[in-house]
Formats: structure tokens, C-alpha cells, sequence
């Protein structure tokens, strides 16, 4: 009797745990943004309140990862409706794009139209994401949420080493933009350590949102200064296209993985589906009874067959039949996974053929992993978010609107701009992923949830292409009961099936691992620098919570109480 009762005591004080963490939690890639989202949720503000803070204050403080001119999705967890929900606020291609944008007369890629200038710009969701959070999740009016956001863009954030190094890559055509160069430059030059990046446009823009909701950005005076200027400049938005960006609420893909509940990101992205392909292949090994070069072999090989489909079946799922179910069944994980050699890589070229005559691009780029963004949130009510937002490249297309201060995506780069050549991370396409008007490029970014019975993390990271591979190496180090600084730090290594190579880490192999790769008939290539900036929070219903920012970066994660 007395065990009975210590079980059902037990039992109850775990669901009572399950239902309210004694604690809340923020990781996010900048300082400023984590103490945006901590000061609303100690104003009574929920997780979704917080996440609009950060979202504002993140597009402001990191111009070259995010912002009010991009896109991103948000996974949602409503711990009273017991709701998790993925809010879709990826690009849209515009009215007047087409198949063949972005080539030549002879059907080739003209280099760079998908990447720089206005052009290159989907119309963006960033705005109906935080209006819709907002509006119908949250709990505090939109006009005190965006307060930090709209402080830091009339007052100015100091530029780092991290901002120095971004602008430094974009600087050209940050430069080719007076409206840019003023703001994000200083005397046309990567600014100074310390520097004042000071947005006064950004900050009325905010302002407006503030007071009239989606109406102040999609319509009336921004609209019209957005699409004056990029036409002015060559690109092709209409007032239509502003005033028809719809947000989509959407069921994201969930699976399981031994005793993990995973849930992450559907179509437009292919973030959920892709792990969903490379856990459930890896589920048919014991990994820790192996070596580690076999456990990195066969992890390879997960990956290299789950960016193949990527690039044959994935795109949005509201223009193309992407058979989500088929490919998130572990019958269908079993059966590629039966195809993989204990003892040997298999050439990408030996999978079978796509059909796109498929073109590679040796992507080997310092910078890689650094554009996009994504933060965490846990409230003490068990609301949670998870969120990662875009504007692609590193300060995006580098172009500003003039008069706006909202700096475009160039998000049409995630399309196929022409099926079988490969975009600016590599990665190559076919028809699923071709441009047509209205429609959302796949994504990578893969927002992710990953629940046991002991509790529930939170997880994600920017990286284009590397984004599901180093989510898929975060839960792989959750599995095997690592501390949370852990997933964030780990060594990492990447496929993506073309090009056929395993871009690795310093730290991930050794000299001699690296070899052995090798003579499995891996293709190996060491980066100069790191990647990612992963985000986490993990709530363990006995233990409580942890959260940690990538040290690679500049983030900061914070776990605190609310009065
Ligand atoms: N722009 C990066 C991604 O969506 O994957």
C-alpha cells in the first residue's frame, strides 16, 4: 500500500512537472534578444509573447541573419490547448516570377540574379508571423512586445567581430546599395568594433506594425515605399503581392526514434522530413556497440540519402505532391538503410539517378553556417517555441528599400532556379522545388522538439544547407544523455549527397579517423573555421531546465525564475 501510494506520488508530482517547468528558459544568437524575451516574459508576457520580442529584436540586432524582410517558421507548443502547431512565415515567390527567372537566352544560371539585389527577394513572411503569434497566441498588446525592438533601432546596437566578419563577406554589394551602405556600413566600409548601427527607418517601420498590425507593413505607405524601390531597382513586386502574403498554420512532421517523440519542421522545409529519413535509418543499428568511425560512417550514409530525396521529392506542398508520409515511415528508412555497406561508402552516383542532369558546387565557404538564425523559449506555463528565421545569405540580398529600413531576403536562391544546377549552399533541386508565383523554396531550417518521457528539448540552428545534419548530430548527443552545452558544441560533419563530399570540423575526426573515412571510400575536407549557431533548451521534468548557446558564436542562453 505504502508503495502504491509513493508510486501514484510519484506519478503526479511527474505530470504536475510535465505540465509546468519551475523555471523559464531563453537561448537566442544575440545577448539582446535573449534580455528582450526574458523582460516580457517577467512582464507577464507567455513564451509566444516572448517570441515576438525576440523575433523583432533579432531582425534588428543581426541584420545579416534575419529580419522584417524574410521568413521563418515557428514551432509552437500551447500548452493549455495542447496544440503544437508550425506557423509557416517562409517567402513567397512573387506574382510575376516564373520558371526561368534567373536564366540566360541559352537557359543558363546568370550569376548571382538569384542572389543579390531586389530581384532576388521573395515577399516576406517575417511580419504576418509576429502579428499572428501575437494576435492569437500571446498576451501582452503587440505595441509592448515590440518595445526592445523598436529602442535598439532608434538608439543603435554595437557592432562585434561577428558583424565585422559578415559585412566583410557581403561588402560588395552592400556597397552597390546607398540605402544599405548608409546603414550598415560606415564611410562605405565594414565599421568599427563598438560602431552604432543606428536604424531610424526600421524603427518607424516597427512602429507602425506596432500600432496597425499587419496593415502597417503590407499595406499603405511601407508597402508602397517596398515596392517603389524595388522596382526602382530592377526587381518585380507588385501591391498585390504584399497585400496577399498569407501566413499558414500548419501540422509539422512528427515520428519517433527509439523512446524520442520528434517533431520539427514540414514542408516548405525539408528539415522534419530529412531527419525523419536519417534517424529512422540509424535506428537499425546498435550505434553505441560500434566503433566510431563505423558510427560516423553509417551517419554519412543516412545523410548522403536523405539530402537525395531532399533534392528529388521536396518543395512546397501546397504547388507539388511532396509524399511526406511515405518518406517520414520507417518501412521506408528500412529499405534505403538496406542498401548501406557496413564497410564502404557508396558514391552519391551510384544511388539512383534523379533525373535532372545534375550539376555540383564544391561549397567550402567560411561563412557557411553563420547566415539565418534561431532561438529558443520555455514559459513556467510549459508554452515553448522554437523558431528559425531567414533572410538566406548573410545580410540577404543586400539590398534595402529605401525609406523602409526593412533590409530583402534572397530566399529565391532556395529554389531550383534551374533543376540539376546547384544554389549558393550546393544543394540541388529538381521540379518539386522549380519557381512558380506564390509558391514557398524549400527550406532547410528545422525548428525541433524531441520528447521523452523524462522531458522535452528544444532545438535548432542557422547553417542553409548544414542546418538538418547538425540537428540530427544535437539529438544524437540527447540520446546518449549529454548535458545540453554538449549538443551545441559537439564537433560537426556534413553530406549533403552532392557535392560527394564530408565537410568536417577540426575536432570532429582525428587525422587517423579521417584516413580510415578515406579508405572506406569517403571523400573528406577539413573546414578553417567552425559552423552553426545551435540554440537549446532542455526541460528534464525531474532534474528541471538547462539552456545553451552555441560558443561558436555570440548568443546567450539564460534559465530564471518569473515572479
Ligand atoms: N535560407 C536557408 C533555408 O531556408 O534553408
Amino acid at each position: 500500500m505504502k508503495f502504491l501510494l509513493l508510486l501514484l506520488s510519484l506519478l503526479l508530482s511527474a505530470s504536475v512537472n510535465a505540465q509546468e517547468p519551475s523555471q523559464a528558459a531563453i537561448a537566442t544568437a544575440h545577448p539582446l534578444a535573449t534580455q528582450a524575451g526574458k523582460r516580457i516574459l517577467q512582464s507577464g508576457g507567455n513564451a509566444f509573447d516572448a517570441a515576438v520580442a525576440i523575433t523583432a529584436t533579432l531582425a534588428v540586432v543581426e541584420p545579416y541573419s534575419s529580419g522584417l524582410g524574410g521568413g521563418g517558421f515557428w514551432l509552437l507548443r500551447d500548452q493549455k490547448q495542447h496544440k503544437t502547431i508550425m506557423l509557416d512565415g517562409r517567402e513567397m515567390a512573387p506574382g510575376k516570377a516564373h520558371r526561368d527567372m534567373y536564366l540566360d537566352q541559352d537557359g543558363n544560371y546568370i550569376a548571382k540574379s538569384s542572389v543579390d539585389g531586389p530581384l532576388a527577394a521573395g515577399i516576406p513572411g517575417t511580419v504576418a508571423a509576429m502579428v499572428h503569434l501575437s494576435e492569437k497566441y500571446g498576451n501582452l498588446p503587440l505595441q509592448q512586445v515590440l518595445q526592445s525592438a523598436i529602442k535598439y533601432a532608434e538608439k543603435g546596437f554595437p557592432v562585434t567581430s561577428h558583424y565585422q566578419k559578415m559585412a566583410a563577406f557581403r561588402l560588395s554589394v552592400l556597397q552597390r546599395y546607398k540605402s544599405s551602405a548608409d546603414i550598415f556600413l560606415h564611410n562605405n566600409e565594414v565599421p568599427e568594433s563598438g560602431h552604432l548601427i543606428v536604424q531610424k527607418d526600421l524603427a518607424q517601420t516597427l512602429k507602425l506594425i506596432a500600432q496597425k498590425g499587419n496593415a502597417g507593413f503590407y499595406q499603405g505607405n511601407i508597402a508602397n515605399k517596398l515596392v517603389d524601390s524595388v522596382k526602382a531597382n530592377a526587381g518585380i513586386w507588385h501591391l498585390n503581392d504584399l497585400k496577399n502574403y498569407t501566413i499558414k498554420e500548419r501540422e509539422p512532421v512528427q515520428f519517433h526514434y527509439r523512446h524520442m517523440k520528434i517533431t520539427s519542421a514540414a514542408p516548405p522545409s525539408s528539415g522534419g522530413i530529412a531527419l525523419a529519413t536519417m534517424l529512422q535509418i540509424l535506428q537499425n543499428y546498435e550505434l553505441k556497440s560500434l566503433d566510431d568511425v563505423t558510427q560516423t560512417h553509417l551517419i554519412i550514409e543516412a545523410m548522403r540519402r536523405a539530402y537525395r530525396d531532399r533534392a528529388e521529392f521536396l518543395g512546397d506542398s501546397d504547388f507539388t505532391n511532396v509524399p511526406t508520409e511515405r518518406l517520414t515511415h520507417a518501412w521506408y528508412a528500412d529499405g534505403l538503410q538496406k542498401g548501406i555497406r557496413l564497410d564502404k561508402a557508396m558514391p552519391s552516383s551510384d544511388l539512383p539517378e534523379i533525373g535532372a542532369n545534375l550539376k555540383t558546387k564544391i561549397v567550402n565557404s567560411q561563412t557557411e553556417g553563420q547566415d539565418t538564425t534561431h532561438f529558443s523559449v520555455l514559459d513556467t506555463q510549459g508554452n515553448l517555441v522554437s523558431a528559425t528565421m531567414s533572410i538566406n545569405y548573410p545580410f540577404g540580398s543586400g539590398f534595402t528599400a529605401a525609406g523602409t529600413g526593412v533590409l530583402l531576403n534572397d530566399e529565391m536562391d532556395d529554389f531550383s532556379a534551374r533543376p540539376g544546377t546547384p544554389n549558393v549552399y550546393g544543394l540541388v533541386g529538381a521540379e518539386a522545388n522549380a519557381i512558380a508565383p506564390g509558391k514557398r523554396p524549400l527550406s532547410s531550417m528545422s525548428p525541433t522538439l524531441v520528447e521523452t518521457d523524462k522531458g522535452i528539448a528544444i532545438l535548432g540552428t542557422p547553417g542553409g544547407s548544414r542546418i538538418i545534419t547538425m540537428v540530427l548530430l544535437g539529438i544524437l548527443e540527447l540520446e546518449k544523455g549529454a548535458a545540453a552545452q554538449q549538443w551545441v558544441t559537439r564537433p560537426r560533419f556534413h553530406h549533403q549527397y552532392l557535392p560527394d563530399k564530408v565537410f568536417y570540423e577540426k575536432n570532429a575526426f582525428s587525422m587517423e579517423q579521417a584516413a580510415e573515412l578515406e579508405l572506406m571510400g569517403h571523400h573528406t575536407s577539413q573546414l578553417d573555421s567552425g559552423y552553426g549557431n545551435m540554440q537549446v533548451i532542455n526541460w528534464d521534468y525531474v532534474n528541471g531546465v538547462q539552456a545553451a548557446s552555441d560558443p561558436r558564436v555570440e548568443g546567450q542562453a539564460v534559465v530564471f525564475d518569473v515572479p
